[in-house]
């Protein structure tokens, strides 16, 4: 039996409409997974963003006032949750598209390596410089070049995190 072409026109068109999510358990921690991840993106990077372009230049002091241990735990914090919401995407994203017959490539993991060494690296940056020992004052000393290495880092861990979504839209 042949179906009128605007029948099958429309079927063809249900078909390519995105299906909706299917709300469970596992959707739900890969939502709010994402959420802690971005949020925590944005209270580090923007963090460092503010102190190299309008702190730093008037010297290490003001980057803190005397608030420095407020911003050492904020950093703790950020770095603790974008590791675990990290590897919970990283391990949930290569199981789901295993799962799902298409398993990413090598240059998934390769990308991925590359972001964690330098998210690595801005972590102990960021830590660093709103320490409290002597090595801290040390790299205080020389806070513009440490905070410039640091946010180009940020930016490059960006651009890295949009090119991995990319494999699975
Ligand atoms: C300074 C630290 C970091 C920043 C600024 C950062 C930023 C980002 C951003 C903006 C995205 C894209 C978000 C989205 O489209 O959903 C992303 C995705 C991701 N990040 Fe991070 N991230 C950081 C650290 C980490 C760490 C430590 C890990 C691993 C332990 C990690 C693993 C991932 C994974 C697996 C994704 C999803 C990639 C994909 O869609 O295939 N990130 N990150």
């Amino acid at each position: 039996m042949h179906l009128p072409s605007i029948v099958t026109d429309a079927l063809l068109t249900l078909g390519q409409v995105a299906a909706e999510p299917q709300i469970d358990g596992p959707y739900v921690a890969r939502v709010i997974s994402r959420i802690v991840h971005i949020l925590c993106a944005i209270i580090l990077g923007g963090g460092l963003f503010y102190m190299r372009t309008i702190l730093a230049p008037s010297g290490a002091a003001a980057c803190f006032g005397d608030r420095r241990s407020v911003w050492a735990r904020w950093v703790g914090i950020a770095t603790f949750l974008l590791l675990a919401s990290g590897l919970y995407n990283y391990v949930t994203i290569v199981r789901g598209e295993k799962a799902a017959g298409h398993a990413l490539p090598t240059s998934y993991h390769m990308l991925f390596g590359i972001k964690f060494l330098l998210a690595l690296l801005v972590f102990f940056i960021a830590a660093i410089l709103a320490g409290r020992t002597s090595a801290a004052e040390r790299f205080r000393a020389n806070m513009a070049r440490w905070l410039k290495i640091a946010w180009t880092a940020v930016m490059a861990i960006v651009i890295i995190g949009a090119l991995l979504r990319t494999y699975h839209m």
